[in-house]
């Protein structure tokens, strides 16, 4: 009898030939986060992605993550098993609605969350991410005034922390972070009195009014897993547990669902499956492509924010 190799095994192998590395954001299926090489939040996985040496970088994360890893990687290959893979932040910030800001308001420093385009970003004086947003406004000098963009969520909570007046917020939202309700995070509260909260800064106020921890998803995993307690309530995309569970199985993690559907998954992240992350190790599509100009304009804000 032949013995037929089973998908990770045949993803294994090609990893090897194409002498690829495998990034996986915690949001991935948790059979994908397995053959990673680098499992992360969006900050470590671009810096993964700074220091790698190989051929190909298969990005299991969304378009704008993959982009980051071809703008700072610009003679490597970046693939991405689905192409579809987009992000709702994306989608709320269209460059050129960015670049008429620019030139209505000259004197704003932009500050971009990495959920952004590639053209947007190089549009942008700095780039952030979820772990280090309130940091890179505070980098900022006091009297110039700053348009944050996009998440009016992630805006308004660094916004608060930085103390900020002179800061504008772009109106876009995570499709599912802005979908938690406070109202179902009050009840997940009353059926477990003795779970902490743990939740992502996309979320909205009345949410992180009533949280114990506020972190990107690699901050929220390890605030976790070193807390004296037991239980937690997780207000952020539900792979996170994949981590969770590996790294401190005695413990209890509880999810909340979005407001108009019944999971707290990401349906972006989740078009990625092992199936198509096999075929794109055999055929390196789709791949990342993007004009020399703007991965140099795009490069700056990224490297001002790694530098910090
Ligand atoms: P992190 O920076 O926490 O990885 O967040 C990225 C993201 O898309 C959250 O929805
Ligand atoms: Fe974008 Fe939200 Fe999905 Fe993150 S969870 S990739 S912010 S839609």
């Amino acid at each position: 009898m032949i013995a037929t190799k089973s998908i990770s095994e045949e993803i294994l192998d090609l990893k090897k030939q194409r002498r690829a590395i495998l990034l996986a954001h915690h949001y991935q299926e948790s059979e994908i986060q397995e053959l990673a090489d680098s499992i992360g939040d969006s900050l470590e996985l671009a810096r993964a992605a700074q220091k790698f040496q190989g051929d190909v970088i298969v990005f299991c994360g969304v378009w704008f993550m993959a982009e980051t890893a071809k703008i700072l990687n610009p003679a490597r290959t970046v693939v991405v098993p689905d192409r579809e893979a987009g992000c709702s932040l994306v989608d709320s910030c269209p460059a050129d609605q960015v670049r008429a800001f620019k030139q209505r308001y000259p004197d704003h420093e932009v500050v971009s969350y990495i959920n952004t385009s590639a053209d947007v970003k190089a549009l942008s004086d700095i780039i952030c991410t979820s772990r280090n947003a309130v940091q890179v406004v505070n980098s900022i000098p006091a009297d110039k005034p700053v348009l944050f963009l996009p998440d009016i969520n992630l805006g308004n909570y660094v916004k608060k922390q930085s103390g900020r007046e002179n800061m504008r917020i772009w109106q876009g939202a995570c499709i599912v972070h802005a979908t938690f309700a406070a109202r179902k995070l009050s009840q997940a509260r009353a059926e477990h009195p003795h779970a902490l909260v743990a939740a992502h800064p996309e979320c909205p106020t009345d949410v992180l009014k009533m949280a114990d921890f506020i972190g990107s998803t690699s901050s929220i995993i390890d605030w976790c897993i070193h807390h004296d307690a037991d239980e937690f309530i997780v207000m952020t995309e539900s792979g996170v547990s994949h981590s969770l569970q590996r790294r401190a199985p005695h413990k209890k993690y509880y999810f909340v669902p979005n407001e108009n559907c019944n999971c707290s998954e990401c349906p972006y992240m989740k078009r990625n499956t092992l199936e198509k992350l096999r075929d794109c190790l055999s055929t390196l599509e789709p791949r990342v492509e993007l004009p020399a100009d703007i991965m140099e304009a795009a490069r700056r804000p990224i490297e001002r924010m790694l530098a910090l």
